[in-house]
């Protein structure tokens, strides 16, 4: 008996992004997810230029199904910075593509992600928020909609690091971009009994794609294949390597096959307030099983499932064959 893998429901919030690019591309194509929202932010990209690529990607693979939210245009408190240096004046590899033919959903973000997570709680099927981004659209969902926070299934963000960071000598860009906004949501989620993975820059880098697999996408010929292989080898131009990493596509990839990623359960808190440090996500890899009677700070209220360690190869491949429209295992 031939039993079909029951589809997983997500929302993916993105700031679209050569990987949030990656990313969307996985989420529309495998039949393994069941893409019933997108909401986009500011980030690597002004908010105009992060909607009209992420309508870009939805439309190139067919998926006018899905609504995407617009949502906001910079973070609680800091000034927004982009990361175009990183990802295109476009915010999207300047690939010179034709204007999108979707709109945006006529409901903001915020109202977009509530009635998204409160139809997959009434039908038992509790969707996992994906945070590919700044975090500002869902710190603001749980003061607007604290009861529509607490039905999410589990929220999976790309951000943060135990040990490594790349926006500062401290921070990792999604949380660095708007701190506040995270450690609204890791508070939330607390307090909610939310669960939360950190797909953070520790596995980021891990799933690569080389050169030779450009190439053989490109040889492959759909719209995918060939749109996929444009994004990987604009980074391959820009940073000069032979790999590029599909970055964010890893965080979607990981809720297909989880056990290509390693979590440890950890207390995280984010720094708010060092001159040096503020956006850390600031990982607690004691042994406190001995009590922190000494710790003044005692341990973090919010517990993580932080991604420690990943098999690159195998999430790299599994985003490969879905963008040559294999049939995915
Ligand atoms: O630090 C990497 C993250 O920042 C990724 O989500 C990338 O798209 C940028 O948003
Ligand atoms: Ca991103």
């Amino acid at each position: 008996m031939i039993v079909a893998m029951a589809s997983i429901p997500v929302v993916l919030d993105v700031d679209t992004g050569v990987d949030d690019a990656c990313a969307l591309l996985l989420a529309g194509l495998h039949p393994g997810l069941d893409l019933r929202a997108v909401t986009c932010v500011a980030g690597n990209a002004p908010l105009s230029d992060v909607v009209r690529n992420t309508l870009t990607v939805l439309g190139w693979v067919e998926r006018a199904d899905v609504p995407v939210g617009v949502g906001a245009g910079r973070p609680l408190l800091e000034d927004p910075v982009d990361a175009r240096h990183v990802h295109g004046s476009d915010g999207m590899a300047d690939l010179g593509l034709a204007p999108p033919t979707l709109s945006p959903d006529p409901r903001s973000a915020l109202d977009l992600l509530r009635d998204t997570i409160d139809e997959g709680a009434a039908s038992g099927e509790p969707v996992t928020v994906v945070p590919l981004a700044p975090m500002t659209n869902l710190a603001l969902l749980a003061r607007v909609h604290p009861e529509a926070f607490g039905r999410i299934g589990r929220v999976a963000f790309m951000g943060g690091g135990a040990h490594v960071s790349n926006a500062t000598a401290a921070a990792e860009f999604n949380v660095f971009h708007d701190p506040e906004a995270a450690a609204i949501v890791l508070d939330a989620c607390a307090v909610s009994d939310v669960p939360v993975t950190m797909y953070g820059l520790d596995v980021f880098y891990a799933p690569m794609v080389t050169d030779a697999q450009v190439g053989a996408l490109r040889a492959g010929g759909s719209p995918a294949a060939s749109l996929a292989a444009d994004l990987v080898s604009f980074h391959h131009r820009r940073f000069a390597n032979d790999g590029a990493t599909i970055g964010d596509a890893g965080a979607v990839a990981m809720l297909l096959d989880p056990d290509a990623v390693h979590t440890q359960r950890l207390p995280v808190r984010v720094e708010l307030t060092g001159t040096w440090t503020r956006g850390r996500t600031v990982v607690d890899r004691r042994d406190w099983s001995g009590g922190l009677a000494h710790d003044p700070h005692g341990l973090a209220p919010a517990m993580v499932d932080v991604a420690l360690d990943a098999d690159g190869p195998r999430i790299a491949d599994l985003w490969l064959r879905t963008m040559h429209g294999g049939a995915p295992s």
